[in-house]
């Protein structure tokens, strides 16, 4: 594994540190050519120096970006298009200034009922998030409540903007978190903490969901998109085998007990060994020079 950090630290060695800032009316105010394309309620780009970072901006202001079903389906699409894409390493899932998501559509699912919702298994098609085998960072402004705080939860990294509020208000509406807010929350901020913030509503700020272990970083504001595509990038830079097999291992941590999932991350580390990328490394860092990976 020492050997895995240096060659990581090598690679950091060659990596952009100057990437243009990103100036966030132009990320929050698309121009024109931007236009959503064949999306309406979100903005899909692939940004970074290399164009290899995918870039999904929630686009759906006036309602402060609730997730209704045509938003999240295609959020689903975007995640797919991004992760059959080869150029792309990491994905940046983002919303407005104001506001990540205020959380699923109220007033999509004011008039649903029991049965439909059962049978339905209504919400069940957000998971495909989750499911993406590449790198998602969130970045985080304004309100992430209910299932925007889910949402983001679902991603492997939260950056938040030094104004965003999280919070799992669906008490308030006489229901419960329905996509992971009583599960990922309780696993990223512990059990007082989540059960705090499900049976009051009380949103917690960018600092104190830093200091719970829910977000990794908290910048001002305006930096925020900026932080999350450099981040991305790095990340992108990386043999996206290994990225994919550093992701497995991590999460599957969360279902394991921690003998089993020790098994599995050895397992995963062995199986490295039958990538050239894991041979380029190591032999890159005997040369003295960076790897060039190849995904393969
Ligand atoms: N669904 C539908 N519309 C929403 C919405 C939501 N979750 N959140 C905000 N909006 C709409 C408002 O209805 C309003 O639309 P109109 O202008 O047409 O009236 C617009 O967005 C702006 O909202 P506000 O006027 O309320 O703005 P505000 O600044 O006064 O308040 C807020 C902001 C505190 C986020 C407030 O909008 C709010 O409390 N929203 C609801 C938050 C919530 O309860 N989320 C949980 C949803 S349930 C869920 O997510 C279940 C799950 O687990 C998946």
């Amino acid at each position: 594994m020492a050997c895995f950090r240096t060659s990581a630290r090598l690679c950091r060695q060659f990596l952009f540190s100057n990437s243009p800032k990103t100036n966030l009316s132009a990320v929050y105010s698309p121009p024109r050519w931007m236009s959503t394309g064949k999306y309406e309620y979100i903005i899909v780009e692939k940004k970074g120096e290399k164009n290899n970072v995918g870039f999904i901006q929630l686009n759906r202001p006036k309602a402060l970006n609730a997730l209704c079903a045509g938003l999240m389906s295609e959020l689903d699409q975007a995640v797919k298009s991004f992760e059959t894409d080869n150029d792309v390493g990491c994905i940046v899932l983002t919303g407005s200034e104001r506001a990540f998501a205020a959380g699923a559509d109220i007033k999509e699912m004011q008039t649903k009922e029991f049965s439909e919702v059962w049978r339905g298994n209504f919400l069940s098609e957000w998971d495909s998030l989750s499911r993406c085998s590449k790198p998602v960072i969130a970045a985080v402004n304004g309100f992430a409540l209910g299932g925007g705080c889910e949402v983001a939860m679902m991603c492997d990294i939260i950056y938040a903007g030094d104004k965003a509020q999280f919070g799992q208000p669906e008490i308030t509406l006489g229901t419960i978190p329905g996509a992971g807010g009583t599960q990922r929350l309780c696993k990223a901020v512990g059990k007082s903490k989540a059960m705090e913030m499900v049976l009051t509503a009380n949103r917690i700020t960018a600092e104190e969901a830093e200091k719970a272990g829910l977000v990794s970083k908290v910048v001002p504001a305006v930096d925020l998109v900026n932080e999350a595509i450099k981040t991305a990038e790095k990340i992108s830079s990386f043999s996206k085998i290994a990225a994919a097999m550093c992701k497995e291992a991590v999460n599957a941590g969360y279902e394991m007990s921690l003998k089993e999932g020790l098994h599995f991350e050895k397992r995963l580390f062995h199986a490295s060994f039958a990538s050239n990328d894991r041979r380029e490394g190591m032999t890159a860092f005997a040369e003295k020079r960076p790897p060039q990976f190849t995904d393969s």
